[in-house]
């Protein structure tokens, strides 16, 4: 299938103020229907749950359809789908909650690619129960995460691994399965963070091995909301600080105060939308997902192929990462000028991009440019183009003078 990016353009309305949007990889727009969904939720009327009358009954149904939603985008069950404000917020609940398990001398391992969400909760954590952080780290030519490396990592004493599906400035997709697999044969659960990895492609949390699936909807087209989804049959074994007058039922009982009940039904429609990317795709909201997600992908690494090598053409641009499988995310410095003053050029051309350190912070340390101001990160999604990439090019090559 030709991926038809006018249409899905069309359906977006942030996009027409006349920005190329290249900064999919910190937040995408939304689609109509997910400004409407929330709309219409707040328009016809909600309540806080558990109420005698409709309103209240309509908020259950929401939460009840966005835990579906999410179990279809991510491959889980919504029974296992913990919703909450980012995912942030949401391991920083569930490291506390794993903790209370751990003895001195038990061992976590994180990674030095991961962004620091799926890092400091766990090196917090550790440290209070006294036990032991290992850390796995990357090959900084080519910014991989090699996965055999975990032989070594990986002991009786490990509780829990944490890695990332892809890195949110280099792309790179490491072998979570390999990495998953050596975790497991030592009895040690896996947390994996795919807040960034979600957005571009199809997602499959058990082919992953991931005990835990970290996402957040407003990198995939939906509103501020995160998710960890797990196996319910896990969560029943974990109990997080919760009010004595709140549900203990799972995954209620993960979820802190009031819900956000209007975006929840904005994560609906934007898991809808993802759905439908691939107009052609048929089936369930499942299969859909995996079809429309790969076709998504295809064409966000055809783009990215041209960012890329136009990029990599410039003499005085440095980019970092060449793993073999990663999203399109590129990362990048320029010769003679600060990461900030290239996002600043660039915005004048009408070109969104980040710079810093995007919170990928044990990585920028590593390449040693986080004091320099880190890199330009230009994240790609399925709605930019390639007249949008020809501008980032453009205005990159004018800075070469
Ligand atoms: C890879 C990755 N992990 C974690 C996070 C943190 O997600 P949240 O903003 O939902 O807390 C981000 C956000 O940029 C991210 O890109």
């Amino acid at each position: 299938m030709s991926f038809d990016v006018d249409r899905v353009r069309a359906l977006y309305p942030a996009l027409d103020d006349g920005y190329a949007y290249l900064d999919a990889a910190a937040g995408t727009q939304v689609p109509r229907t997910v400004i409407e969904a929330i709309a219409d939720a707040y328009r016809t009327g909600i309540g806080n749950l558990g109420g005698a009358f409709p309103a209240s009954a309509r908020s259950e149904a929401i939460v009840a359809e966005c835990r579906r939603a999410v179990a279809d985008l991510v491959g889980g069950t919504p029974e296992g789908v913990v919703l909450g404000p980012n995912m942030t917020t949401l391991t920083y609940r569930l490291a506390n909650a794993l903790a209370a398990g751990w003895e001195p001398g038990d061992e976590v391992v994180v990674s030095r690619l991961d962004h620091d969400a799926n890092v400091r909760p766990w090196l917090q954590a550790a440290a209070r129960r006294g036990a032991v952080a290992r850390w796995a780290e990357v090959d900084l030519a080519t910014g991989e995460l090699p996965a055999g490396q975990y032989e070594g990592l990986v002991t009786p004493r490990t509780r829990l691994v944490a890695v990332s599906a892809a890195s949110n400035v280099l792309g790179t997709r490491p072998d979570v399965a390999a990495i998953s697999g050596t975790a497991h044969a030592a009895g040690a659960l896996v947390y994996v963070d795919g807040v960034h990895a979600a957005a571009h492609g199809p997602v499959d949390a058990a082919a992953l091995g991931a005990d835990f699936y970290a996402t957040s909807a407003y990198k995939w087209s939906g509103p501020h909301v995160g998710a960890v989804v797990a196996d319910p049959a896990l969560l029943e074994r974990i109990r997080p600080d919760k009010l004595a007058s709140s549900s203990d039922l799972v995954p209620e009982r993960f979820e802190q105060g009031t819900s956000p009940f209007a975006d929840f039904a904005g994560v609906v429609a934007a898991v809808d939308h993802q759905a439908s990317l691939d107009p052609d795709a048929s089936g369930s909201r499942r299969r859909r997902l995996l079809a429309s997600m790969a076709a998504a992908e295809a064409y966000e690494l055809e783009l990215f192929a041209a960012l890329l090598g136009g990029l990599e053409a410039m003499g005085h641009v440095t980019t970092y990462g060449k793993a073999a499988r990663r999203t399109a995310t590129a990362y990048f410095t320029v010769a003679g000028h600060d990461p900030r003053q290239v996002a600043g050029h660039l915005a004048a051309h009408r070109v969104n991009v980040w710079n810093g350190h995007n919170y990928a912070w044990e990585l920028t340390g590593a390449l040693a440019i986080r004091d320099a101001g880190s890199a330009v990160r230009a994240g790609l999604v399925h709605y930019n183009t390639r007249e949008e990439v020809d501008r980032l090019l453009e205005g990159v090559a004018e800075l070469g003078g």
